[in-house]
């Protein structure tokens, strides 16, 4: 009787079970970020040390998007080392919050020269970086810091003057979101008013995140302060 055959066919590879395979868990935000340090979408390329990816909890709840990596940025690879990033951090931790617990990012991920202004082909070139990192993350709360986040992902040409503190919910990169927009922290930094206004802001950021908020306090807008010569501007 003829017993399972024990003739093996040639060319076959033995090949061990799948079990026995070490599988490498590859995070699928830091392979992107990976997969976008030799970007060259945009003219920033040339002038940057490296790229900005952001940084943070890759699966946080809550991400800040702010404009672009300054001095110290574009040296470390982090955003928000400077001093605006020491604020930033200062009113995390004024709500209970680590950097660590939430992602930081920026809507360019190269630094401007000089720290100017970011231009619009170089948005344009830079938006489905942030795109995807939203499609990744998936955060509940998205805090814009600035103008030029808020505007580029409300769609909207209204100032953040105007609409800081006032939560909106909207699709973004397919994704239901809670749009938060703040001022930003540079601009706080210069204006002692404004200052308070972020604060005041911030203070929500616990109950937009339990999905509870309370009714948004009525903040009468400030005037925006002379922009400093070194720092950003654009930012009211
Ligand atoms: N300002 C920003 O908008 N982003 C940074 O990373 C630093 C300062």
């Amino acid at each position: 009787m003829a017993g399972p055959s024990r003739v093996r066919r040639t060319g076959v590879v033995d090949s061990p079970p799948v079990s026995a395979v070490p599988i490498e868990h590859v995070d699928p935000l830091r392979a992107y970020g990976e997969s976008i340090a030799g970007c060259s979408r945009c003219r920033l390329a040339k002038g940057r040390t490296q790229v900005v990816f952001g940084a943070g909890n890759p699966h946080a709840d809550l991400l800040f998007v702010g404009e672009a990596p300054g001095f110290h940025e574009d040296k470390q690879g982090v955003p928000f080392v400077g001093q605006a990033g020491k604020l930033l951090e200062g009113l995390l931790n004024g709500v209970g919050l680590r950097r660590e617990d939430v992602f930081i990012a920026n809507v360019l991920k190269c630094r401007p020269p000089g720290n100017r202004d970011p231009q619009p082909d170089e948005i344009e070139a830079c938006e489905p970086h942030l795109f995807r990192q939203i499609e990744l993350i998936e955060p509940r709360v998205v805090a814009t810091l600035g103008n030029f986040a808020t505007k580029l992902l409300s769609g909207r040409p209204e100032g953040i003057t105007r609409v800081h503190g006032r939560e909106q919910r909207l699709t973004i990169a397919g994704r239901n979101v809670l749009l938060y927009p703040l001022y930003h922290p540079a601009a706080a930094l210069y204006t002692p008013a404004m200052l308070k206004v972020l604060e005041s802001d911030f203070a929500r950021l616990p109950g937009l995140l339990e999905g509870t908020p309370p009714v948004a306090a009525v903040v009468p807008p400030v005037e925006a302060a002379p922009a400093p010569p070194a720092e950003q501007l654009g930012l009211f």
